[in-house]
């Protein structure tokens, strides 16, 4: 494959291309980023004289067909988005630009090329959050975005949706719960607890904590994309008829991936104290986050059906994590 990996320089994204690079050493990869304050260049250092790096937004769309055409770009996996909810809150218009206009700016690319092949990385965060007794959300199920983040994700699901249809673009894309492992900017909940508890300093947690996360280790995600983008691969290979005319309008072509390990947030700051043996008292909870989500939960049964499944228990995953964040610091 010749790939053009966009957001490759953030957390999630610089996993998969290091990942793919080891796998797969003869793809070409090309990783365009624009360096937020998410990105990190040296995240890719093991791989950087073997890979093309190019700093520069997705919304770009003359830059962005460039690449295609001097790369023989067969495949865009996008990773590049605006991510962190609190900031969504703060202000929404950085996520309006790269989560929507950035996502149309690739279909633009698409419709001009369209052999190429976009997967795309969305959120459980677009159906918004579930009561405890809810089943986890499916492919089809309403979506009710909570915050402009996940407003911005969802937005940008519909555009694809709609590309899908109205141009029979070669289109699929994923929601995940919650990732957590190395890269993660430290702004993220896990990142902040070991730092805070690693200096001693109050570790701020929204509320009581209660709120339910399914933590799903970085690399059992990229191991996902990677099964879905053979899998994919092989679909539009045969020209199979289209998932859409098989399923309900919208779910073809939109795979869940979750742990169904959920936790609540206490406790996953409470593991990591243990982890770092250090006492907890310095757990500080603080007023909760505006329409803070409850829980999410995500049936993913259609990707398992592809013969995917967790490797990393949450108990070793989070040794990994602290440790590496540990080293960082
Ligand atoms: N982290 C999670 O828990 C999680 C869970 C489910 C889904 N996702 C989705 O996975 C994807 C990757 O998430 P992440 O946690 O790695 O994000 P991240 O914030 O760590 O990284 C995003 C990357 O995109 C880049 N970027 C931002 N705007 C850009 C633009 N306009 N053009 C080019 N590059 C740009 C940043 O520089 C950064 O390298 C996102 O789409 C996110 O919605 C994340």
């Amino acid at each position: 494959m010749n790939l053009l990996v966009t957001g490759g320089a953030g957390f999630i994204g610089s996993h998969f291309v290091l990942r793919h690079k080891e796998q797969f050493p003869d793809d070409l990869i090309v990783v365009l980023d624009q360096l937020t304050y998410a990105g990190n260049k040296a995240f890719l250092e093991p791989v950087l004289n073997r890979i093309r790096f190019v700093q520069g937004d997705i919304a770009d769309v003359e830059l962005v067909s460039q690449l295609i055409l001097r790369y023989e770009i067969d495949t865009i996996v996008n990773f590049a988005a605006e991510t962190h909810v609190d900031r969504s809150i703060k202000n929404a218009v950085p996520f309006i630009h790269t989560n929507i206009v950035g996502v149309q700016a690739l279909i633009e690319v698409c419709k001009a090329a369209p052999a190429v092949r976009l997967l795309h990385i969305s959120t459980d965060e677009v159906f918004g959050d579930i009561a405890d007794d809810d089943a986890p959300r499916k492919n089809g199920d309403p979506l009710y975005p909570s915050s402009p983040y996940a407003a911005s994700k969802a937005s940008g699901e519909m555009l694809l949706l709609s590309a899908m249809r109205t141009w029979k673009l070669k289109i699929a894309m994923t929601r995940c719960t919650n990732n957590y492992g190395p890269h993660q900017a430290e702004e993220k909940f896990i990142p902040t607890v070991v730092r805070s508890a690693v200096k001693n300093e109050q570790i701020p947690v929204y509320g009581q904590g209660k709120n339910k996360r399914d933590w799903l280790y970085v690399t059992d995600h990229t191991d996902a994309l990677e099964l879905i983008l053979k899998t994919e691969w092989a679909f539009w290979d045969a020209k199979l008829p289209g998932v859409h005319e098989s399923q309900p309008r919208g779910s073809g072509h939109i795979f869940h991936i979750s742990a169904d390990d959920e936790r609540q947030n206490i406790d996953v700051a409470k593991m990591i104290l243990k982890i770092l043996g250090k006492s907890e008292d310095l757990i500080s909870f603080v007023e909760d986050r505006p329409g803070h989500d409850w829980r999410y939960a995500l049936d993913s049964s259609n990707t398992r059906k592809l013969g995917w499944k967790p490797k990393v228990s949450f108990e070793e995953g989070l040794k990994k994590t602290v440790e590496w964040y540990k080293r960082k610091l």
